[in-house]
């Protein structure tokens, strides 16, 4: 019988549809050359996500914020995903936390200690990701995929989402950088470019950016029109639980409290980056729900210009959660702070009345982010008592540590209004007219004159439910 004879029953698709039969004829990768390839990918994702960990906070651009949230979340999965294929590929000990290549090292120590966000983008998005597609598709090419499926199967889903990852970098390359920039990184780019083509036995050339180390950043900051983010003036949850106000406005502060989420990824980046040695399904599950925080603060401002409202302009999202954690607390402290935050909004009163004044208040986009917000937090509240109540000992303890925890940092937290950081103008009222004026309501007097602020409140923790 020869090939040309040789057919599957009433041509149906053979080998599954995989493969053609010379497809699944052909002489793949041996399993040793399989995982040679698999552990440098899995070092690059791995340390991908590290990058994208340890940028966010100090990033000030917010676009960038959000993007490097998903982009860490991504490379948090499928470097999963890669553990898991190594782990099937009998290579016990797998080896999967010591880098495979020194010079592979360098390139993310250089990228971690690039001095400007430029840079960062070039050698991340125009580099290192580039690179990583390039082994990707010929890791692909060169298997044979029947032989090999389970391979071909977690590269083909990952080279989606880096193809994504480099098109989004690009488009923010395109339009942040000048021509003085490009020319002025070329050399170094260049430079990476080199350690990722580097022969493992030639001698490491000497650092660039990295001759100066760069120690975590985590310290929020933002862009300009974050003009004033120490602003407290206005609580968006007394508004929200005050029956006596008309529903149809509380979307703008449901908008509001979800934007203001950019302060979750910024917290929750630097217990991920001051948290080693865990198992890395702890990094995938915190990635996740920090991506998750990333989203919601997207959705409040999505609901914002939908509502027809210049955020940038009538809204004033501060950052004194992720600064005052970062700064005062240690890793497991934030996570208490944050376990404790987010066991309250469980609660009948949490983000199931969220969800009912979306409802109330006949706006349907606040209604469906709502809905889905309160979903994610049950996730996020399993994976609070996976890892925090777990590295605790019991949910009882964890409660009270993160009761103790977040009532510190708000007994010792400065003056801002005191210290000049801020004037506290209360922005609700400018919010609320322009939203009258755009939806044509006429403005109610109590609603327009509403001036509670968090200063009045901040002894009682229960009104203080913060971000997340
Ligand atoms: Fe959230
Ligand atoms: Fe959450």
């Amino acid at each position: 019988m020869s090939l040309l004879s040789y057919s599957s029953y009433r041509n149906l698709p053979a080998v599954a549809g995989i493969a053609s039969l010379e497809e699944a004829m052909r002489i793949g990768l041996s399993i040793e050359d399989c995982v040679l390839r698999l552990k440098r990918q899995h070092w690059m994702l791995r340390r991908l996500h590290e990058t994208f960990i340890k940028r966010l906070t100090a990033e000030p651009i917010y676009e960038l914020k959000m993007i490097f949230s998903l982009h860490a979340h991504y490379c948090a999965e499928h470097t999963g995903a890669w553990r898991k294929r190594v782990g099937e590929m009998r290579e016990p000990p797998l080896g999967l936390d010591h880098t495979p290549s020194a010079a592979l090292d360098l390139v993310f120590e250089e990228l971690l200690a690039a001095p400007t966000t430029e840079a960062l983008l070039a050698g991340v998005y125009a580099i290192v990701l580039p690179e990583l597609r390039s082994s990707i598709q010929h890791h692909m090419a060169e298997s044979n995929r029947l032989v090999d499926h389970p391979t071909f199967r977690i590269c083909r889903f990952a080279l989606s989402e880096v193809d994504e990852m480099i098109q989004t970098g690009n488009a923010c390359i395109a339009r942040l950088s000048t021509t003085e920039s490009g020319s002025q990184l070329a050399p170094w780019l260049a430079f990476l470019r080199e350690l990722l083509s580097n022969d493992e036995n030639a001698p490491l050339p000497p650092r660039q950016f990295s001759a100066t180390p760069a120690p975590f950043d985590s310290v929020p900051r933002r862009d300009e029109r974050f003009q004033d983010s120490y602003n407290m003036a206005v609580h968006a949850e007394a508004f929200l639980y005050d029956e006596t106000m008309p529903p149809e406005p509380k979307p703008l502060m449901l908008y509001y409290k979800r934007l203001r989420e950019i302060d979750v990824p910024e917290m929750m980046a630097s217990i991920i980056a001051e948290t080693p040695d865990k198992p890395w399904a702890y990094y995938v599950d915190m990635t996740r729900q920090l991506w998750d925080e990333a989203r919601h603060a997207i959705m409040g401002e999505v609901g914002f210009v939908r509502a027809g409202i210049d955020w940038q302009k009538f809204v004033q999202v501060n950052f004194t959660w992720s600064l005052a954690l970062n700064t005062r607390l240690k890793p497991l402290e934030r996570h208490a702070v944050l376990y404790f935050i987010e066991q309250g909004l469980m609660p009948k009163t949490g983000k199931r009345f969220e969800w009912e004044v979306g409802i109330a208040s006949g706006d349907p986009y606040s209604a469906m982010i709502q809905d889905y917000d309160w979903a994610d937090e049950v996730l996020h509240a399993r994976i609070g008592r996976d890892w925090f109540v777990s590295a605790i000992g019991d949910s009882k303890k964890a409660i009270t540590y993160g009761d103790q925890c977040w009532s510190g940092v708000l007994r010792d937290l400065p003056s801002y209004k005191t210290n000049g950081l801020t004037q506290n103008e209360n922005w609700w009222p400018a919010l609320y007219a322009e939203w009258c004026r755009v939806q044509g309501h006429f403005p109610n007097s109590r609603v327009f004159g509403y001036s509670t602020g968090y200063d009045s409140t901040r002894a009682d923790l229960a009104d203080i439910s913060a971000s997340s």
